[in-house]
């Protein structure tokens, strides 16, 4: 039994991720968790919400809330989101935690004391009225390119042209309209990140493995002229984690906090305490994950994120445990995802143009979801989601190979042999065939998982449903049953048993059909298959079964059509 380490990227607070959201992340690295449980390894599959930085103050100024307040609701509402869509993580926590708090503050210590760490002076827009430093998205003003009034501190919306606060015409505060504004130094710690540059370089050109994508990224922000520069790592902001060295003050640093991008990545070794803490187990037993004096040497750990994430997942936060000097467990895969676009155009959350998790569930259960996006995921390049794709995807694939196969077959056993697995016949040539092509196609399945492939291992699992379909198609037990009905017994026996292989199986993708099947089956035998042969036989003859209620619905073109206009503009 091995043991797997899982992380996503955690989603930020601000706001209900669309499907492009879950398919770069939490969606796959759900599916690698289900996977390698089934397969009997010992797996962590560790997630959280990214809770500090501007987006989030600006998201709960927004909502009239508190910061604090709104995170703890945001947090509850894609946390149950996450359950809506089966993600199974061992811990959904939060960046905002104590433990979060306390290690990222660790951190910057061990970073500081291996002479990681440089003050840096800083001019920087000061609002006299609201008593605080501006981050450049707290300012507004008329661009000087475009003349448009409400461009942002570090960029205009209407001519894209990427700006300075200091170049806006007269700038005002977003916080409180404020024109009393000044600037002033201010002194901020920067991550010395370009003095590891080499160790960095070794490191990823030592990862063969890696997907292109990954390795490409990682490699051009090694060696662009501004790729691996030296990162300022924190904020004058109010809400975040409090710039200390360990649980000692950093002089000058007082009111002052670490950058998102410091701390969220923390979070997840954090959220793996957070997860201990609550299932009241000691430090030890999150340490085994996390810390090679300590257990995690023989761990593999993989990590899964959209390819905007790549930069901060192979450089910063590599520095930030390397830096330390202490054993913590680094990546060993880094599964990376391009971008799923939507009917046409892309997704945006600002123009609530697309699918978001809460909309998909409220008009289809989870796994038409996870089917689709899973088999469509964006890997070797952007992958696009329309309507009409969906609906043949959910139609052919779920409702008339898989779902139909279930339902005429058990149907048809009740209605002859009433509701127990028959006795009769023994298996022919056609059996002898399928069981074979089945068992092939089963390691072939594995192969695809284990390296990450999954679309290739969507295929795989299609092709199983479709090999089942046709051997019926071919056996007839239907016609059979007339002349010979001790063969269609037999035939009818590896079609019940088929079903129960098909759940464990297909659990990774469909998690919910798959408990349908299983119960349906009457068993709890998810041990995954090692010879086909054995798998197809753990239904003995006389086990009782049951018919289930039909897995899956077809999508109609009028629901296509009613989607496809509601989801076009805006949010609601
Ligand atoms: O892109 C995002 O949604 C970020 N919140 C991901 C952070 S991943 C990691 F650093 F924790
Ligand atoms: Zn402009």
């Amino acid at each position: 039994m091995a043991r797997i380490l899982i992380t996503s990227a955690i989603p930020y607070i601000n706001g209900i991720k669309h499907l492009g959201n879950l398919v770069g992340s939490q969606l796959p690295a759900d599916l690698f968790a289900r996977y390698m449980r089934g397969r009997g390894h010992e797996v962590m599959f560790i997630c959280a919400t990214d809770e500090h930085g501007t987006p989030a103050e600006l998201a709960a100024a927004k909502a009239g809330q508190p910061v604090a307040e709104y995170c703890a609701e945001m947090h509850q509402v894609q946390a149950e989101l996450a359950r809506g869509f089966r993600l199974s993580f061992d811990h959904f926590g939060r960046s905002s935690s104590t433990r979060n708090h306390r290690l990222t503050q660790h951190f910057a210590g061990r970073l500081d004391e291996a002479g990681l760490i440089r003050e840096v002076s800083e001019k920087q827009v000061y609002s006299v009225d609201d008593g605080r430093f501006l981050p450049d998205r707290y300012i507004e003003g008329t661009c000087p390119n475009c003349g448009y009034d409400s461009a942002r501190g570090d960029q205009c919306d209407n001519c894209t042209k990427q700006l300075d606060p200091t170049d806006l015409i007269n700038p005002r505060s977003t916080i409180s309209g404020s024109t009393n504004l000044e600037v002033r130094e201010t002194k901020h710690l920067y991550l010395r990140q370009s003095l590891m540059r080499e160790k960095l370089r070794e490191w990823i050109t030592s990862k063969t493995d890696w997907p292109v994508l990954t390795t490409s990224i990682a490699l051009k922000w090694l060696d662009d002229g501004d790729g691996l520069q030296d990162r300022g790592i924190t904020r004058d902001l109010h809400w975040g984690i409090p710039v200390q060295k360990g649980d000692q003050p950093w002089p000058g640093m007082e009111g002052k906090v670490f950058y998102v991008w410091f701390d969220a990545p923390i979070e997840y070794i954090a959220c793996t305490a957070e997860w201990a803490d609550a299932h009241g187990k000691p430090d030890a037993e999150w340490e085994r994950w996390w810390r090679t004096d300590r257990g995690a040497a023989d761990v593999t750990y993989y990590q899964f994120m959209g390819k905007d994430n790549v930069p901060f997942h192979t450089l910063s936060f590599p520095v930030t445990i390397l830096g330390s000097g202490e054993p913590w467990k680094l990546v060993d895969y880094l599964k990376s995802f391009n971008y799923l676009n939507y009917d046409g155009g892309q997704f945006s959350t600002s123009r609530g143009r697309g699918v978001f998790m809460d909309q998909a569930l409220s008009i289809l259960p989870a796994d038409y979801w996870r089917w689709w996006l899973l088999s469509h995921a964006p890997e070797s390049s952007d992958s696009e989601f329309t309507w009409e794709n969906f609906q043949v995807s959910v139609n052919k694939d779920l409702a008339d190979v898989l779902g139909n196969l279930v339902s005429r077959v058990t149907k048809f056993a009740r209605s002859k042999f009433g509701e127990t697995v028959p006795e009769g016949g023994s298996f022919g040539p056609q059996e002898t065939a399928l069981i074979a092509e089945i068992g092939a196609r089963i390691r072939d399945y594995e192969g695809f998982m284990d390296a990450m492939e999954i679309r290739k291992a969507a295929g795989e699992l299609r092709a199983i449903w479709v090999a089942g379909n046709e051997y019926l198609q071919a056996a007839a037990p239907w016609t059979v049953v007339k002349t010979d009905p001790e063969q269609a017994q037999a035939q009818i026996r590896l079609a019940l048993n088929l079903i129960r292989l098909y759940a464990v199986l297909s659990r990774p993708f469909i998690p919910d059909a798959a408990e349908a099947m299983m119960q349906a089956m009457g068993s709890d035998d998810w041990s995954w298959p090692g010879d086909a042969a054995g798998a197809l036989r753990v239904l003995p003859p006389g086990h009782g079964f049951s018919v289930p209620e039909n897995l899956f619905r077809k999508i109609t073109d009028e629901e296509r059509a009613e989607w496809q206009t509601r989801f076009a503009g805006k949010r609601d």
